[in-house]
């Protein structure tokens, strides 16, 4: 008998930036943090567990094709061992179920996107991986309950166990029993709100989240005071997203991003995760807040130079033709360089100062990607 479930997850963009542990083996956050799940119609990774006592002992995994050694006592090997734990406690108490904590596992795994590339391929990754085993597990625990093994696997991929605008509170114990992914509002509470993503690269980032976090911590001085601040943006961002108020929103999302940058920088030796292209986007968006009287618009960046902008789906239209007109994706600059009219034909007569909107090149955003608020993990098959 064979038993396999596969189940998707989605990624999720903070706009309260998790940046540092205070416990790196069972990784707890040094702050709380809030993020926006993207619709998996987009971006999603997709993983099939399958149980089976027939196969060689020891668990495999591939992760897009490519097979990758589960280290004993690596983070993928906790998440596995505490899935099976779980198990192991149903099977104890329930004779008559099938011994799957004592079978091998093969696991396989795929993202429709780039890994590393700054878009939070190990949260979705990690995410479907504790949702698939716990499907093949038939586990009772909620998705809260299950954030505590994701979490273990990579911080931000609690956020991914929910749809919606999610908030993950570092919590107090020192096991991290209450450092846990919560549920803000649901994916339908503010369907006005869209995001889009400029693909400034889509190669591996140079210092790794993990890394990148703990040199801040251990050498940045703003980064202490960046920890004063966040409780106070969390209470903010939260009522903002509940009272659908978009200009609190977004000019919190933009100054987390700027304050997290501005550890980065502030860490030695300094990590730059931004280039030019990013910075030209900030100044853009900027520009085009300043010229609408208020936000209209919020960028956010993670450990990378991709932008990802936060905006309501009535502004849409002018960010992408902003965006379209500065960073010309192909060869066609001249015809777009006659965007303005469309823009102005949207509603919005964007009398910005465009000479502010420095060092934009041909080609500088390689793609982008259109998206809004989605769903938490889906069981894509089960038996
Ligand atoms: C900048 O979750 O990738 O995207 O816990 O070490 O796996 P590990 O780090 P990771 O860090 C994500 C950092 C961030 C901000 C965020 O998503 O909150």
């Amino acid at each position: 008998m064979v038993y396999e479930a596969t189940v998707s997850a989605p990624v999720n963009i903070a706009c309260i930036k998790y940046w540092g542990k205070r416990d790196t083996k069972l990784i707890i956050p040094t702050n709380s943090s809030l993020s926006i799940t993207l619709s998996q119609d987009h971006l999603r990774s997709t993983t099939t567990c399958r149980a089976d006592p027939r196969f060689e002992r020891g668990d495999r995994l591939w992760l897009n094709g490519k097979e990758e050694v589960i280290k004993e006592n690596g983070r993928t090997w906790v998440c596995i061992e505490e899935l099976r734990r779980w198990r192991r406690a149903m099977e104890e108490k329930d004779k008559k179920l099938p011994e799957l904590s004592e079978m091998p596992l093969r696991i396989a795994s795929y993202n429709n996107f780039p890994t590393a590339a700054g878009l939070a391929s190990s949260a979705s990754g990690l995410a479907a991986l504790v949702s698939s085993l716990s499907t093949l597990f038939s586990l009772p625990q909620t998705p809260s309950q299950l954030s505590l093994i994701a979490r273990q696997g990579s911080g931000s991929a609690c956020r991914s166990l929910f749809g919606g605008f999610v908030a993950w509170r570092e919590g107090l114990a020192s096991d991290g029993s209450d450092s846990m992914a919560q549920q803000v509002a649901p994916e339908t509470h503010w369907p006005e709100m869209q995001a889009l993503i400029c693909v400034v690269s889509d190669q591996k980032k140079a210092t790794s989240s993990t890394a990148g976090m703990q040199a801040t911590v251990e050498t940045s001085a703003l980064f202490r005071q960046r920890l004063q601040v966040v409780p106070s943006r969390m209470d903010a961002i939260e009522s903002a997203i509940k009272q659908k108020d978009f200009e609190s929103f977004a000019k919190i999302t933009m100054a987390d991003s700027n304050t997290f940058h501005a550890c980065c920088l502030d860490t030695t030796p300094p990590i730059f995760y931004m280039n030019d292209v990013s910075r030209s986007i900030i100044q853009l968006i900027e520009q085009l807040n300043k010229a609408n009287g208020k936000p209209l618009a919020a960028y956010t960046f993670d450990a990378g130079p991709n932008a990802v902008i936060y905006t309501l789906d009535k502004y849409m239209p002018v960010v992408i033709k902003a965006v379209q007109r500065f960073f010309p994706p192909a060869q066609d600059l001249e015809d777009r360089l006659n965007v303005m009219p469309a823009v102005e034909k949207a509603g919005f007569p964007m009398m910005f100062d465009e000479s502010k909107v420095v060092k934009w090149e041909k080609g500088a955003v390689k793609g982008l990607i259109h998206t809004t608020v989605g769903d938490g993990p889906r069981v894509m098959a089960r038996e």
